[in-house]
């Protein structure tokens, strides 16, 4: 049928009309919040992120009693990355699988005071002296620019391993490998159901491309790394075939849910992912979607509406999951 019998305008004409036709809604359990805790930060004592406004790295007593805020507010879950004493860390990134450690802590804390569901990034860039995401072949002199670094995947994966072990003994419910190694999923599966682990959860970021969109993370954190790139293990930006052979080898490897990062920027990902594979897809929204968003709206470039309208985008895209630094701001307008 065409116009004049067609008029799509009838379908806009007013808020109600709009309101019960929407395809696509944002709800707080959608929402996943990234939260930063940093080892000896004092309570009360917060640090603001230069480079992400309105984020902090938090103490473990604040990270704790900002989480409850959230949960109050209807936040379900939220994704814990731990800032080591920089002393602390070493070539292999000790502090990492340390079950006294900074990420350890956090969970238990914040399994013990909220019931929010506790996901833990799985990496060790923040935690190694060099600041990759892996172990570095020997004997290549991390501090010389001008040499090859080599990142093992194999001997990586045993840290990787240690490490969602230890979150997992913390009581984490969802481990999240953000590495990028070949065989991180099977090697973390076996480990965790070695030890009857066998009902966490996997999110796996299956397709995690070498963005530069990570920027302002990487400074809330302190985790560039200190020579070379990502590029030998996160994914080519303009690849999109190799997302799906990478999230065919997670769910063999038994993944349980898989995710897009950056997501903005790779919405044909998210797409592509969700009609192809029928687990649940989670897009993170990262610190440089962010960052953008903020510094558009704080110079006048943008309006607040910015916001909702970007987080849909992702939804509609088919991300069953959002993580965002935007939670709390939605969870206030929701
Ligand atoms: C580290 C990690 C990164 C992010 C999450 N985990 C950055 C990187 O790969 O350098 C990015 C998060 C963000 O930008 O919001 N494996
Ligand atoms: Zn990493």
């Amino acid at each position: 049928m065409n116009f004049p019998i067609t008029r799509m305008r009838r379908l806009r004409q007013s808020p109600q009309i709009r309101d019960i036709v929407r395809e696509t809604k944002l709800n707080p359990e959608d929402l996943i919040y990234p939260i930063f805790v940093k080892e000896g930060l004092k309570d009360e004592e917060k640090e603001e992120i230069a480079t992400m406004p309105d984020e902090y790295r938090y103490s473990l007593d604040d990270a704790v009693e900002f989480a409850k805020k959230l949960e109050k507010k209807g936040l379900k879950s939220i994704i814990i990355f731990g800032i080591p004493l920089e002393s602390k860390k070493d070539n292999i990134g000790s502090p990492a699988f340390d079950d006294k450690g900074i990420v350890q802590k956090a969970i238990r804390k914040m399994k013990e005071e909220t019931n929010l569901i506790i996901i833990s990034d799985v990496c060790l860039c923040q935690y190694t002296s060099h600041g990759h995401c892996g172990i570095l072949k020997s004997g290549i002199d991390i501090n010389d620019s001008g040499e090859t670094i080599e990142v093992l995947n194999d001997e990586t994966l045993k840290y990787l391993a240690k490490v969602a072990l230890s979150h997992a003994n913390a009581g984490a419910d969802i481990v999240a490998p953000s590495d990028m190694m070949d065989g991180r999923v099977a090697a973390i599966r076996e480990t965790l159901d070695k030890n009857d682990f066998e009902n966490v959860l996997i999110m796996s970021y299956s397709a995690k491309y070498a963005s530069t969109f990570y920027a302002p993370f990487r400074e809330a954190v302190c985790s560039a790394p200190s020579c070379g790139d990502r590029k030998t293990y996160q994914m080519d930006p303009a690849n999109s075939i190799e997302a799906i052979r990478e999230a065919e080898l997670d769910i063999v490897e038994g993944a349980d849910i898989l995710m897009v990062k950056p997501a903005l920027a790779y919405l044909d990902i998210i797409k592509s992912l969700d009609d192809n594979f029928l687990l649940p897809i989670a897009a993170y929204n990262v610190s440089g979607e962010y960052s953008m968003i903020k510094a558009g709206i704080k110079l006048g470039y943008l309006e607040e509406e910015a916001i909702m309208e970007s987080l849909l985008s992702i939804k509609r895209a088919g991300a069953d999951l959002i993580i965002t630094h935007f939670a709390p701001y939605v969870l206030d307008k929701l």
